[in-house]
């Protein structure tokens, strides 16, 4: 590759070479030249150091790229601003571009191809939105496709960023949940999108059967496609509002409400589907303010359904924003007529905890505990 350098003794080669990258002009993937006593150090532009300069080729064979952002062609005052890591579905790179980088985006896109060849497409994320949490995509470099096939936990998924909902950084909340099932269950996915919960619990675990459903059309073709790829015998796929599924559905062990900004609606349908006891796993995204409020609204709501709360356990899944956590609610039920008693609540600080209502007979413990956990986000 072409690119202006300039020329610099051998003794003070080194010294100028961490001036030229702190100040972002010295072009890192290409490879420093030995001439005689000299050392040509390739720069983004012609500079004025006070040593010669001249344009020549520079091998880029055998450099180490540590990060899509060595190889990034934007200027030198924005390169600080390259956000560190993005997602990796399948084949694809989903970023999200920081204003301020958005007429960089292509250059951004062309980078992140050149750092992986496995990578054939970037795609800005423009953010999930609406009831079926859709991406909204843009291409910004490679193939103009936003379908790909993603492996997870050993599983292949087929999706489609741009029809249906699918994040990577789930996956280890998955596996949590997946390795609660016990064998037998009757599991009920209502918001399963394109199936890794419910193709985990069915693959990896020994469920009697996973009702799993989307109310997106696309999400439950790629659902379909997902389980037969995958041999996922006992999912039972529908297409159909989580509300009617669950009335139609039932009794369940354990049901999924995957569904953060609104799943607190679902909560009496998930309960009217629960046999005599049952968890229900509840996403929700919080302040942390909020959480005793929420957990409050899930007691009353169980309680107003005939059921008693016999353990109650929080923890954040992952950071949602500077402030706010996608949060978990672990809530086991059981059917029963006896009120559950005034709800306790956390007094708050960080490691509070809420006391769940004593089952009969058994002491009573910790009920409601907070753990944390990170998202996946790779740094690139
Ligand atoms: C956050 S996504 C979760 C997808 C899936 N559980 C996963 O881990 O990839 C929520 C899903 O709920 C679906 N959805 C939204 N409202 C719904 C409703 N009322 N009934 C059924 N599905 C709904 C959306 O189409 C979307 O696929």
């Amino acid at each position: 590759m072409r690119a202006w350098c300039v020329a610099v003794p051998k003794g003070q080669g080194e010294s100028i070479r961490k001036g030229l990258l702190e100040r972002g002009i010295l072009v890192k993937h290409l490879r420093i030249v030995r001439e005689g006593d000299l050392l040509l150090l390739p720069t983004e532009r012609r500079v004025d150091i006070g040593f010669p300069v001249e344009q020549r080729e520079f091998s880029e064979e055998f450099v180490s790229v540590r990060s899509y952002k060595d190889v990034a062609d934007v200027p030198p005052s924005l390169r600080r601003s390259l956000p560190s890591s993005f997602d990796v579905v399948g084949d694809i790179a989903v970023i999200k571009i920081p204003d301020g980088l958005r007429p960089h985006r292509e250059a951004m896109g062309r980078a992140i191809l050149q750092w992986n060849p496995k990578i054939r497409v970037a795609a800005e994320d423009r953010g999930v939105k609406g009831e079926r949490r859709v991406r909204q995509i843009g291409i910004i470099a490679g193939e103009r496709r936003t379908t790909t096939v993603h492996v997870e936990h050993g599983l292949r998924y087929h999706v489609d960023l741009a029809a249906a909902y699918f994040s990577p950084r789930l996956a280890s909340e998955r596996k949590r949940i997946a390795d609660l099932v016990r064998e037998e269950e009757v599991v009920a996915d209502p918001f399963a999108g394109v199936g890794p919960y419910a193709i985990l619990i069915a693959k990896r675990r020994r469920p009697r059967q996973v009702h799993a459903s989307d109310a997106n059309p696309v999400a439950v073709g790629l659902l379909r496609t997902n389980v037969a790829a995958n041999r996922a015998e006992r999912v039972e796929v529908r297409e159909g509002d989580a509300r009617t599924v669950l009335r139609e559905i039932g009794p369940v062990d354990r049901a999924i409400l995957d569904l953060p900004h609104s799943a607190l609606r679902f909560l009496p349908d998930a309960l009217a589907a629960v046999g005599s006891r049952g968890t229900i796993h509840l996403y929700r995204i919080l302040e942390q303010a909020e959480e005793a409020d929420t957990e409050r609204q899930i007691r009353s709501v169980a309680r107003a359904a005939g059921f008693r709360v016999v353990d109650l356990r929080l923890r954040h899944v992952r950071a949602y924003s500077p402030t706010q956590h996608h949060t978990a609610f672990d809530v086991t039920v059981v059917r029963g007529s006896r009120p559950s008693g005034p709800d306790t609540s956390r007094t708050g600080g960080r490691t509070s905890r809420t006391r769940a209502s004593r089952a009969p007979g058994r002491r009573s413990g910790r009920t409601a505990r907070r753990s944390g956990a990170r998202g996946r986000r790779t740094r690139r």
